[in-house]
């Protein structure tokens, strides 16, 4: 099987498919699906309720109306799993009205052992949990479920593998996640990613070119690859490839469309592979680069096998004959021993950088993780001290790039009208900044050109002409 599903297990989930349209087409049955945490969880949601309308299930928003409900965990940081927590214990209650209502958790959370020994004795009305890596079997646990069997905890996912063929409900008609690779080898010390989705195994090239060739006769405009460490696609597969060749092959499709890669580690980034990304006008607009911190010691620490010098080169690489680029980051804060001084170099790297934008946390324990169990954890209220210091230092930064566009004129991509601006429409450059503007006609899912009057820290502003 090696890091495949086999044809055989497909066929047998297209059969409970088939077993399960059986009991539920004509019925009017709805499913709601909850997502949290990142990207890679909104595209496994979108394979879900592909998944759940392939099997006669009518995708709805409302959960009070919902015959089937999943939720879809982060374990990322703390705080995502009490949410997750807290979700699944607001389902109760719908089971209490009506039993025959299913109940399914899944995702990186339901991936961790004591949370799935959680579920299955303090959350008595949940019926099935799975893993990142079993997703493809959600027709059988829906039909088992559908027949009053055992109640069903996986433990699969320990070994997952890439399913082909599971066809995503795309909640867009014009931005789309194309997964390019799953799982993650790297272990940095804070990480639970490697626990809960497995090991690197990146899909074949001709796949992920054939889903955006679709894409983009489709209309799609925006299409982000996927992967814990996309630099290292390709490096287990038997045919030997890398992410720049797969950068080079896309570029040869034709169309109009924007390209992003999410998320990538500096250990792995190549001058094959900011080559790539600066020589395509569809890639060369934006680029994130997780630094994680400023310090040495610190980065050590982390396990994240390079130093802020070889950080430093591959920005400078990124910005030479392309100062266009916006870059953005993410940040911890309050990771164990990080001294004041460690946080003062962070502040340091950010203010020289001077990232468009940065996504900051606040160091969470993982349980199972070596940082969990490293001396000097940093007391809640320091790192919330260092991480408002250094969301005001960003927010200035930000704020001063943004106010650098007033009077350009920027091509977006049209995303509709913003929730509580009349007459408002909001859009993303291809630098991912967000740019309102009012406008009568709806220009929803097409490039437009907007030219910028006024911005503040998070967004900009402007005319369509
Ligand atoms: N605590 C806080 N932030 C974390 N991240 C990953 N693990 C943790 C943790 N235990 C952050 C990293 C990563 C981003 C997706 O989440 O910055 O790049
Ligand atoms: Fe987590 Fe590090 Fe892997 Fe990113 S590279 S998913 S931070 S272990």
């Amino acid at each position: 099987m090696g890091n495949f599903v086999d044809v055989k297990e497909l066929n047998k989930q297209n059969k409970y498919i088939q077993n399960v349209k059986l009991l539920v087409e004509g019925r009017g049955l709805k499913a709601f699906v909850y997502t949290l945490g990142c990207q890679q969880n909104e595209a496994d949601s979108e394979k879900i309720m592909g998944t759940l309308q392939k099997m006669g299930y009518i995708i709805t928003e409302n959960e009070e109306e919902a015959d089937i409900l999943m939720v879809n965990t982060c374990a990322i940081r703390d705080h995502a799993e009490k949410r997750a927590l807290s979700i699944v214990g607001r389902f109760k209650h719908y089971k209490a009205k009506n039993p025959d209502i299913i109940i399914g958790v899944c995702g990186c959370m339901s991936a961790q052992e004591h949370q799935r020994e959680k579920l299955k004795h303090s959350y008595h009305y949940v019926d099935f949990t799975f893993g990142t890596g079993a997703l493809h079997r959600l027709p059988e646990f829906v039909y088992n479920a559908l027949n009053k069997k055992k109640r069903y905890f996986d433990i699969d996912s320990d070994t997952p593998a890439i399913a082909e063929g599971v066809d995503p409900l795309r909640a867009s008609s014009y931005r789309a996640w194309v997964s390019i690779m799953y799982g993650c080898n790297n272990f940095c010390t804070y990480c639970i990613v490697p626990y809960v989705r497995g090991r690197e195994r990146s899909r074949k090239m001709e796949d992920i070119l054939s889903e955006i060739k679709d894409l983009v006769n489709k209309g799609y405009k925006d299409i982000t690859l996927l992967g814990q460490n996309v630099n290292s696609y390709g490096k287990d597969l038997e045919e030997k490839t890398n992410i720049a060749a797969l950068l080079n092959e896309i570029s040869k499709i034709e169309g109009e469309f924007w390209i992003h890669l999410m998320t990538s580690h500096p250990k792995d980034a190549s001058d094959e592979m900011i080559e790539a990304i600066k020589s395509s006008p569809r890639t060369s607009g934006h680029f994130h680069l997780p630094l994680q911190s400023g310090s040495d010691e610190i980065l050590k620490k982390m396990n994240r096998h390079y130093d802020l010098e070889k950080y430093l080169s591959i920005i400078e690489k990124l910005r030479k004959d392309n100062e266009k680029i916006t870059l953005t980051t993410d940040i911890i804060v309050g990771f164990p021993n990080e001294s004041e001084e460690d946080f003062q170099k962070t502040l340091e790297v950010i203010k020289r950088v001077k990232y468009d934008s940065i996504f900051s946390f606040i160091y969470s324990p993982r349980k199972g993780t070596p940082a969990a169990s490293m001396d000097n954890q940093i007391p809640e209220s320091e790192k919330h001290r260092r991480y408002d210091i250094l969301c005001d230092v960003q927010n200035d930064i930000s704020r001063e790039i943004n106010e650098s566009y007033i009077g350009t004129v920027q091509k977006v991509l049209v995303d509709g009208k913003s929730k509580n601006n009349e007459g408002v429409y909001t859009s993303r450059t291809q630098g991912n900044k967000i740019v309102h503007f009012e406008c009568e006609n709806d220009y929803t899912g097409t490039f437009k050109n907007v030219k910028i009057t006024r911005a503040d820290t998070f967004a900009l502003y402007g005319e369509i002409i």
